[in-house]
């Protein structure tokens, strides 16, 4: 490979620039680490003439992406993994301890090894870009930063907000950045390189640049860091989060804080060594192996090609409710002259209300620049009549969720907008087909299934009719891009995809429920294996109007296997929707806890056998393997083409556990035929309902997995 560093020598000042030759980000393969570590020889060879040095990046929007993923991947051996840490570790030490000051000009993403490697630097620039961020993301990957990270990190920013930082694996933008002393500086980026020179120029710094009082001021640091007592208190505190959010599933983090704590307990030195073995150890588990499948399949489906949406830019939304006031202001924040539209004026108001808060909310976080905060709220305009769609390059609908209704309005769309606009529903359960009916051109209609809440869910089904031509497939698969979402291509049927797997998890809860199990068992056995909330809670949130009305939608569609538990209608006709009403399956207070309610038993005694207790492991089989069952006559019917669709779309619009790889690769993992064992007894003790699928069933007489 050519050599990623070029170097110019200016009166002293070595200005180093980092350009991957053969990639379109700049990463840290071992073959770079190799060169870099030569630069270094040159630079410690000749530091008595060199009096400064800036390392930039070559690429326009990065700085340095992170490691190579696919060696992480590749590691299977913690002793490799080990060596792989110690050996960048070694590199970077060299490289802070040049004899003078390095400079870090960073512009566009500095992440995972890319952060590291500023880490070492003495000084760190980077411009106020909103494609400036830095983090250290390598928990999200079951690993630990593993280049030095959990030492330098929380010794330039102080503990707490360090172990934020990567546990989380989330990034700051350049303002807190600068607030939290990460980085030294922030300019235009037409400053960059000046800044840096004279950041250059200046004195190399000694490693605690701030006294304590003054570090606790800058970055609102608490004393409690300045002793062993206080630290310890940080990180049991750390620990207590961590596993709150993660529980046993995500080692990772808990790894992470180990290092640091390390470090601090006997020494640096000590503490690089303790994360390099940490780096080894989680780097050969399998969950790090399947996060990295996860952030692969992220990175095929959020990647795809938005060209046929690049001339589109005005969007009408129909209906401002809930799901079309987040679409209109994710649409505005994306670039998009937005024209919402609302029979009623209260949720056009809060539409726009909702479109401010989130611009204010980022800027304070310094993802948008002053004239982003001015522009993007004007970007929607609002009104009670249909007009002004004439301009229009796509319109989505997000009225109630009625065939008549939705008719109506996708008429009054296609009379609105010019001949050539698409025309997108946001319908949770009804047939595109037949909507599209309603349209003259129908081949420019198909679904654009968005989730609850638009802005955190990153998934939409984008649902082709029986005659939604393949052009407005490219077009709206490429719009949802463009509004950085991951699109997952579903033929026309009931529930869709997500919804179809999802709601018999949801009724077979219910199911449980009348056979006498306890609502908070069964939130319990799946929260531990793994689910991000218990399945009372998720049909709380969805609400049970909602439930009982997709549940019997996809009852007509699908017939027995489909038939919902009488709880669920009970629960809705008693006005217990949710926490949307207040009481659900739990009584919420108002500031959103949940806790059980006893008034409820009352309620369902008429539908509940007597009480009693069912292991974790029956309620997990009898939740999940039904949806593994569904998900392969999804494959089977064509509802989607490939495994992989299910696994993306299950982790990102219903929030199937990440550390699993997704639904069918847990399948793959536990056995087709263990899964056809199951539900064949399922079904011959509980119900026909379980029975597994011909295409199931031929995949474990065959010995095969939904990957072979
Ligand atoms: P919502 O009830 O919050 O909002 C619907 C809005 O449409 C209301 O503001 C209403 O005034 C307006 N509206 C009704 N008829 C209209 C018409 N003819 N012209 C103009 N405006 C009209 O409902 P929500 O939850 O936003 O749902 C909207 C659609 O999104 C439905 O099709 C629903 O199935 C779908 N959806 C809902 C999800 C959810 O979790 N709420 C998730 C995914 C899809």
């Amino acid at each position: 490979m050519k050599n990623a560093f070029k170097m110019k020598m200016e009166d002293g000042l070595a200005i180093i620039t980092f350009d991957h030759p053969t990639e379109k980000v700049n990463i840290l393969t071992p073959e770079v680490m190799e060169q870099f570590s030569k630069l270094l020889g040159k630079l410690e060879d000749k530091s008595d003439e060199i009096t400064g040095a800036i390392i930039v990046s070559g690429k326009e929007q990065n700085f340095i992406a992170g490691a190579d993923i696919s060696v992480i991947e590749g590691i299977t051996d913690a002793g490799k993994g080990k060596e792989l840490g110690s050996t960048g570790q070694e590199i970077l030490t060299r490289l802070e301890e040049l004899p003078f000051p390095v400079v870090a000009a960073i512009n566009g993403a500095c992440l995972g090894g890319g952060l590291e490697l500023a880490l070492a630097c003495s000084r760190r620039v980077v411009t106020d870009s909103t494609r400036t961020f830095l983090g250290l993301p390598e928990t999200q990957l079951g690993i630990i930063p593993g280049f030095g990270g959990t030492q330098r990190l929380p010794r330039l920013v102080g503990i707490p907000e360090a172990l934020k930082m990567i546990t989380a694996g989330s990034s700051v933008y350049p303002r807190k950045a600068l607030r939290i002393g990460l980085v030294d500086e922030v300019v235009h980026p037409e400053n960059l390189m000046e800044a840096a020179r004279s950041l250059a120029a200046g004195p190399r710094p000694r490693k605690r640049k701030k006294s304590l009082s003054k570090r606790i001021r800058a970055t609102g640091m608490q004393i409690l860091e300045s002793t062993s007592f206080g630290r310890k208190k940080i990180f049991e505190r750390a620990r207590k989060e961590v596993r709150k959010r993660a529980q046993d599933h995500y080692p990772a983090p808990l790894a992470a804080i180990d290092a640091v704590e390390d470090g601090y307990l006997h020494g640096i030195d000590h503490g690089y060594d303790t994360e390099a073995g940490l780096l080894g150890e989680m780097a050969s588990t399998e969950i790090s192996k399947n996060l990295i499948r996860v952030f692969y399949l992220r990175e095929m489906f959020a990647r795809g090609d938005t060209s046929p949406a690049e001339t589109m830019s005005n969007l009408g939304v129909i209906g401002g409710g809930a799901m079309g006031g987040g679409i209109a202001a994710l649409g505005a924040e994306r670039g998009f002259k937005v024209r919402l539209i609302d029979m009623s004026t209260e949720p056009l108001g809060k539409a726009l209300n909702l479109l401010s808060k989130s611009v204010s909310k980022k800027r304070k976080q310094g993802r948008y620049t002053g004239v982003q905060t001015t522009w993007i709220p004007t970007r929607l305009t609002v009104d009670t009549q249909m007009r002004g769609l004439s301009r229009s390059d796509v319109v989505i609908e997000a009225v109630a969720e009625r065939m008549d209704v939705k008719k109506t309005v996708l008429k009054s769309i296609a009379d609105a907008a010019p001949k050539d606009a698409l025309i997108l529903s946001n319908t949770s359960s009804l047939s595109i087909t037949e909507m599209a009916g309603a349209v003259p051109t129908p081949s420019r209609v198909a679904g654009l299934h968005f989730f609850n809440p638009v802005d955190r869910m990153p998934l939409v089904e984008v649902v082709k009719g029986d005659k939604t031509s393949a052009k407005t497939v490219e077009k709206a698969k490429a719009f949802t891009l463009r509004l950085g979402k991951i699109p997952v291509v579903v033929k026309d049927r009931p529930g869709f995809l997500v919804n179809r797997l999802l709601l018999p998890y949801l009724n077979e809860a219910a199911r449980l429920l009348e056979e006498g199990a306890q609502i908070e068992s069964v939130d319990k056995a799946l929260i531990a294996f793994g689910m991000p909330m218990g399945a009372f809670i998720l049909l709380d949130q969805v609400g049970l109007d909602i439930a009982a009305h997709t549940g019997m939608n996809l009852f007509e569609g699908f017939g027995e296997r489909m038939a919902p538990s009488p709880i669920l209608k009970t629960m809705m006709d008693a006005g217990r929707l949710g926490k949307k009403t207040g009481s659900g399956f739990y009584k919420y207070t108002d500031n959103g806890d949940h806790k059980k309610d006893p008034a409820l038993d009352e309620l369902l005694s008429p539908l509940v056998q007597e009480s009693h207790d069912f292991p974790d492991e029956e309620i997990v089989d009898r939740l999940i393997l039904p949806m593994i069952n569904e998900a392969s006559l999804c494959l089977a019917e064509n509802v989607v083409e490939k495994p992989e669709e299910v696994d993306v779309a299950m982790i990102f619009g219903a929030g199937f556990p990440p550390f699993t790889g997704g639904l069918l690769r847990y399948a793959d993992k536990i056995g087709t035929d263990h899964i056809v064992n199951t539900l064949d007894k399922l079904a011959d003790t509980v119900d026909e309902r379980f029975r597994p699928s011909d295409y199931l069933r031929k995949l474990a007489s065959n010995g095969k997995g939904f990957f072979d």
